[in-house]
């Protein structure tokens, strides 16, 4: 038997130094409980958002960054200061994304040309940004997808294109770079307990049977970090067991 399928505390658990991750949209729902539970795996995270809570404090484990991840000039900017002191990255969160929702003519052009840079485009040009740095320490890319990416999704059909986009990007990252090291993996929640459903017309239903909290995708998360170094869990999806939504 391979020693290291029962020694090995994982990918996370092997390194001499503190890990360092960068996580967008890490000041709500799904970015925070990742962000809360890599600070408990002991990681640096530096959680990049367009706003925080003024209660929001930095500390060794966490640092806020306030970027809006469509600005191409400030992310570059926020993510030079991020990289300059570190010794590469081990890990890249690209979690931020909003939602907009209706029969398509209806939308807004310009709020769905805001979704199309923060879902889709944002995370390949982060991830541009951050390759070399995740090179060097043989990192991970966790793309947060959505179920809506694998079937047909009426009255989002450009939200489900731009997760569908970032799903493949990933997809085709990982052969690219697998022989360096870098693992990337998509991670396909379904509806889950957050404030991304605020605008929109429809939301979690209150059975809880029904919906997923945010701090289960993160264990999701957690899950594919703990695979060992040489075995890779590239697509993960998470569904509560009933399938409702509420109308509001
Ligand atoms: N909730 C669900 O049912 C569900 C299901 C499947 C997939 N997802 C995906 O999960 C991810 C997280 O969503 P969530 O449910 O946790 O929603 P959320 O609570 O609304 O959080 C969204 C996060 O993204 C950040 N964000 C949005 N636009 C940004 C921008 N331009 N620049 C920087 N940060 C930005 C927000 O911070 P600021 O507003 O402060 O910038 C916030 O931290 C999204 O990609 C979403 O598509 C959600």
């Amino acid at each position: 038997m391979d020693d290291r399928q029962i020694t090995s505390a994982g990918w996370i658990g092997k390194a001499a130094y503190m890990k360092t991750a960068i996580v967008t949209g890490a000041s709500s729902g799904i970015g925070r409980s990742i962000t809360e539970m890599l600070v408990r795996q002991e990681f640096t995270v530096f959680g990049f958002a367009r706003r925080f809570k003024s209660a929001t404090g930095s500390d060794d484990c966490f640092q806020p960054v306030e970027c809006d991840v469509t600005d191409l000039r400030l992310l570059e900017a926020r993510v030079k200061t991020v990289l300059e002191n570190q010794d590469g990255l081990d890990l890249l969160v690209n979690n931020a994304g909003v939602g907009v929702f209706g029969p398509h003519e209806e939308l807004n052009t310009l709020d769905l040309k805001a979704m199309l840079e923060t879902n889709f485009v944002a995370p390949i040009l982060l991830t541009r940004l951050c390759l070399r740095a995740l090179k060097k320490r043989r990192g991970m890319i966790v793309q947060i997808g959505s179920t809506s990416a694998l079937k047909a999704s009426p009255i989002g059909s450009a939200y489900a294109a731009s997760k569908a986009g970032s799903g493949h990007f990933s997809l085709s990252l990982f052969e690219e770079v697998r022989k360096s090291g870098v693992r990337v993996v998509t991670i396909n929640p379904d509806m889950t307990e957050t404030p991304f459903y605020d605008q929109a017309s429809f939301g979690t239903h209150e059975d809880a049977d029904s919906r997923l909290l945010p701090h289960e995708v993160a264990k999701a998360v957690e899950t594919v970090l703990l695979q060992r170094e040489g075995s890779v869990i590239s697509e993960l999806t998470i569904k509560p067991q009933r399938v409702q939504i509420k109308k509001k």
